[in-house]
């Protein structure tokens, strides 16, 4: 069975979105089949693409991330994904209070996975300038390949 990896925002327009594409590039890179998806904790964006900067980002460094949809995270999601990661620590503090006491999927905050960037945040670019984007491109690829070493060690 292929990993299932579930990244986790508040909006689904912005840094989740763009980690989804990172895995998704990073694996096809690798050979690697995994599954990848990403939601939000909030459902102000649900339906919509992800942020036009989000998608500029991604798209500079030759990832499409056009056709994705924002949602919005749901119980089941614990016991479909048997890896879901946190963008931030208030996400994971939100996540880990909906999280069935049962759920087999593990909770994790993204840059835990990275050598040297553990407990800290892949910043909210939404509210910033447009290079906010550009910095949380760099961070969901570096997660992206740290958390696929990880898994590929496994
Ligand atoms: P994201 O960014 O969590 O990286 O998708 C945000 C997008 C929208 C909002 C907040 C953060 N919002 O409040 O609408």
């Amino acid at each position: 069975m292929p990993h299932s990896i579930l990244f986790v925002c508040l909006g689904n327009i912005c840094r989740s979105p763009m980690a989804e594409g990172a895995m998704r590039w990073v694996s096809e890179q690798r050979g690697t089949d995994i599954i990848a998806d990403s939601a939000g904790t909030g459902s102000w964006h649900v339906g919509d693409p992800p942020d036009r900067r989000a998608q500029a980002a991604a798209l500079a460094n030759g990832v499409d991330i056009s056709g994705q949809q924002a949602r919005q995270i749901s119980v089941r999601d614990f016991d479909r994904f048997d890896q879901i990661v946190a963008m931030d620590r208030s996400v994971l503090r939100d996540i880990d209070a909906l999280r069935p006491e049962m759920a087999s999927g593990a909770l994790s905050l993204f840059l835990d996975h990275v050598a040297g960037r553990e407990g800290q945040d892949v910043a909210d670019p939404y509210y910033g300038e447009e290079d906010g984007f550009a910095l949380a491109w760099a961070d969901v690829m570096a997660g992206a390949e740290a958390l696929l070493d990880r898994l590929e060690r496994r």
